[in-house]
């Protein structure tokens, strides 16, 4: 089926002006009070509201309430018609005396409501998405984060088709009204900007559980979806009662309502959100069973489930003043949720999965045209700053504030910002502020992680003198030029330290935390009576590059002693790298040091499976173009794949043994699921070494998997081969899970990321299955956000990757901007490209900034990309 692109919104000519963080000014009324009314219809919801408003400060300026594709049919100042003017959607009215009422009263369809933001309609439900300037589009109101309100909200509806009525706070009262319909009235006791504004109404079921919170409240929790998915709901449930415990445990912070509800919806444009007491999840990020959801999955809703719930303190109780302090919420969360993770299961896997993400996704903006600060300066769509650098950069900020501060004087210093600033709208500076005044470090020079975008390099050298038994570890750092940003200041960046005795194995003295925070420096170590190995930045204690300048035979031993499991990862990954690299220069490298490192690493009776998984893990094709001047997709395409064969081949007994390995699929410890992981990777060396043997094999474990993550893994190894297995398992999966939405997205998503000749064909064509769509953000991810990470399939050649992802950006923008601009980056990268790529590229940029009406979120991504 072909979406029909209705136009409900035609996009009038968007303005993209820019917004300065330097321009920020405290709002001029302020809004102590919300009353909402919602009659609701998916076609036409009639939404009434009154405003409490107070002057604020000296000044007789009108009030502006922003709204967005708003038509008022009533404005009542007072009670009394007023006269308004609306200045390109925002409703002006001048008023008289330092505090008014202002009611209004409009119209809108959530069921056109294409954007999924403000109140939109999915799979029969009403819900909403308010962050960041999604209110605007439910009713008038200043919808900016440093304005706090009381909401209560009345909300009708057809009692059949919406039977449970759900909003912000406490279930005040409830009842029937006329012609099958019913209410539900609201009331949240927290003022809250509008962002955190939600409902939903809709034929939904919960799963119900309590929790008694650590000063003995008991606070009901409901996680709302479809009935027939109830069954898939118990993980989710699990992992927030783990989450409300972990939160008071390690930052005494308690649930403050009586009610905790989640409502999970298909159709959602990113993960989800911590609306107050009401959290709305993509269904991706609640539902799951052994059958249906893979390890990963399964992480993945413990952690999205753990960060909205953290929300409640770090973005709800404390908010941000404006959208460039994005980071104060998101970047603290990140760490706090990462913290949950890494205590739920292995820290060190954790640390590295967490820092290949960054890497991932993060360096790689912070080096492109779209590099930003932690803190953004200006944007033209806000809905564009949500990204890896305000998310995970920034949560890296604020673990190195931890590792300089140390636990304690952290914790103090959380506990501070919680303290000062509950109820209020907050910057980042406070956040620092905080946790200097908690602990008494000046942190003047660390802020410069907020302001300066970069990724950081430093290069290090250990020299030895045996004669006085010391040796000298020289450090450099540089911080590259970025878009609108040269000639930058130092930083402050701790690096995690060990000496290694080359010989012992032993760690020489204490690990030790380095501040570096000159261009170069020189630290000194005494009492060194053997040769040392340098390990540095162990668990990754600050985000930058590093280049070690090493001797030979230093990176092997690493691999092999390093007692941080961390360090010893990424020695195992270096080794990898310096082969991969040279693979792409001169052919085929010698793989002996990296199918040594391998070896050890499969035999090692003190390395669990899941960091075994993690270990043997190849740099992706991403990751290696990403240490290369100019990346060259074939060459690295070519390497990879023969260090594969060759570790496949030389290893072949080790790897089957391991791939052999059961774990029961309704075993979730982290044991099984290591077991689990490491089968797979072992299935896709081997298949490596030996294709027809890969196939067999691969097969085999699809037909036998009583779980997703074999049955996953499984494919993930077939769809990049040639065979009448792969036909017959992607078939079968099909037929299988053809009903089930979120499944069915795997198999796009599988396909999608083939490493075969014939990708762009397949990819072509399932744009054109009956099973895909452009209104449902996850299906469309799945096939063009998978693709376009897909380094080889996509940079073909011939510029038909950069030419279908650029038309599928096009047509899902004039339906939803903010999914259409996520895309964007994927093309933003030509200057890493040679000059026949990066030309083919920057023509699809080129086109997409000349499309009339493309939206404010493509314009400025797209853009940028080309400035
Ligand atoms: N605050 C939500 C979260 O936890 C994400 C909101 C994303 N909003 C957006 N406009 N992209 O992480
Ligand atoms: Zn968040």
């Amino acid at each position: 089926m072909t979406d029909v692109l209705v136009h409900p919104e035609a996009p009038a000519a968007p303005e993209h002006v820019a917004i300065f963080r330097k321009d920020y000014r405290p709002p001029d009324w302020l809004v102590p009070e919300v009353r909402l009314e919602f009659e609701l219809d998916p076609d036409r919801t009639k939404v009434r509201s009154r405003l409490k408003l107070v002057r604020n400060g000296d000044h007789n300026r009108a009030i502006r309430l922003a709204g967005e594709g708003l038509e008022p049919l009533a404005v009542r100042v007072d009670g009394a018609e007023a006269p308004w003017s609306l200045d390109s959607g925002t409703l002006v009215i001048e008023l008289e005396g330092d505090d008014a009422t202002v009611e209004t009263e409009i119209e809108i369809s959530p069921a056109a409501n294409n954007k999924l933001m403000g109140l939109y309609s999915s799979g029969g439900l009403l819900c909403t998405q308010c962050e960041s300037e999604g209110f605007r589009r439910i009713t008038f109101h200043p919808d900016r984060p440093d304005v706090l309100s009381r909401y209560s909200v009345r909300m009708s509806a057809d009692k059949t088709r919406f039977p449970i009525l759900l909003a912000n706070g406490n279930l005040i009262g409830s009842g029937d009204g006329e012609v099958g319909r019913h209410w539900a009235k609201w009331e949240d006791p927290f003022p809250k900007p509008s962002y955190l504004f939600a409902m939903v109404a809709g034929d939904l079921a919960a799963n119900s559980d309590r929790f008694t919170t650590m000063s003995g409240r008991e606070v009901a929790l409901n996680i709302w979806v479809r009935t027939r998915d109830l069954p898939k709901t118990a993980h989710a449930m699990d992992s927030l009662k783990a989450a409300m415990r972990w939160d008071e445990d390690v930052y005494g912070r308690e649930y403050d309502l009586d009610l905790f509800n989640i409502v999970a919806v298909d159709d959602f444009n990113f993960g989800a959100m911590e609306n107050k007491g009401l959290n709305i999840f993509n269904s991706r990020y609640v539902l799951a069973d052994q059958d249906t959801a893979t390890d990963v999955d399964f992480d993945n809703i413990a952690g999205v489930v753990a960060h909205e719930y953290f929300h409640n303190w770090s973005g709800d109780r404390v908010t941000c003043r404006d959208w460039f302090q994005l980071s104060l919420k998101e970047g603290f969360t990140v760490f706090r949720d990462q913290g949950f993770s890494a205590d739920m299961g292995s820290a060190a896997v954790k640390r590295i999965e967490d820092v290949r993400l960054l890497r991932a996704a993060q360096f790689p903006e912070d080096a492109g045209p779209l590099a930003h600060p932690v803190r953004p300066e200006s944007y033209i769509e806000i809905t564009n700053f949500y990204t890896a650098t305000v998310y995970n950069k920034g949560a890296e900020v604020i673990r190195m504030m931890r590792t300089i501060l140390g636990e304690e004087a952290f914790r103090k210093g959380s506990d501070l910002y919680f303290d000062r600033h509950d109820g209020q709208a907050v910057t980042c500076e406070d956040f620092v502020k905080a946790m200097e005044d908690a602990s008494g470090v000046d942190l003047s020079q660390f802020r410069l992680w907020y302001s300066q975008a970069g990724t950081p390099q430093v290069a290090a050298k250990l020299d030895y003198d045996p004669t006085s038994a010391s040796a000298t570890l020289k450090l450099r750092q540089r911080i590259p030029n970025t878009p609108g940003q040269a000639d930058k200041q130092p930083m402050v960046i701790p690096l995690n330290v060990a000496l290694i005795g080359k010989d012992s194995g032993a760690t020489v003295g204490e690990e030790r935390l380095i501040l570096l925070n000159d261009d170069e420096e020189s630290i000194s170590f005494f009492g060194i009576d053997e040769s040392p190995l340098l390990s540095i930045n162990r668990d990754f204690s600050a985000p930058v590059m590093l280049a070690v300048e090493r001797q030979d035979g230093d990176l092997e031993k690493l691999a092999e002693i390093d007692a941080n499991p961390f360090a010893r990862y990424e020695a195992c990954q270096e080794l990898m790298y310096r082969s991969l690299i040279e693979g792409t220069r001169s052919g085929p490298a010698d793989p002996s040091a990296v199918v040594a490192a391998i070896r050890g690493t499969l035999r090692s009776n003190e390395l669990d499976p899941a960091f075994k998984g993690e270990a043997l893990l190849l740099p992706s094709e991403g990751l290696i173009g990403d240490r290369m001047d100019l990346v060259d997709p074939d060459a690295i395409h070519r390497s990879r794949e023969s260090l594969r064969t060759a570790i496949g081949s030389e290893l072949a007994s080790e790897l089957a043994q391991a791939q052999s390995a059961i774990a029961a699929g309704d075993d979730l410890s982290a044991s099984a699921k290591g077991v689990r992981k490491l089968k797979t990777v072992a299935l896709w060396l081997l298949a490596g070494g030996d294709r027809d043997r890969g196939l067999a094999m691969a097969k085999a474990q699809y037909d036998r998997a009583d779980n997703m993550t074999d049955r996953q893994g499984a494919l993930s190894v077939l769809t990049s081969l040639e065979g009448p297995e792969r036909e017959a398992a992607f078939a079968d999966f099909y037929q299988r899970y053809k009903n089930d939405s979120l499944v069915l997205d795997k198999w796009f998503a599988l396909q999608a990321a083939a490493q075969r000749t014939d990708t762009i064909d397949v990819v072509e064509a399932l744009a054109r299955h009956e099973d895909f769509g452009i209104r449902n953000p996850n299906r469309w991810r799945a096939l063009v956000g998978n693709f376009a990470a897909n380094q080889w399939a996509f940079h073909h050649p011939s510029g038909r990757g950069y030419r279908f992802v650029a038309d599928m950006i096009l047509e899902v923008d004039r339906m939803n901007p903010q999914v259409a601009a996520r895309q964007v980056p994927s093309l933003g990268r030509w200057r890493r490209f040679e000059s026949g790529r990066a030309g083919l590229m920057r023509a699809e940029l080129d086109r997409i900034v000349a499309t009339p009406g493309i939206s404010r979120d493509v314009y400025e991504q797209a853009s940028k990309s080309l400035g």
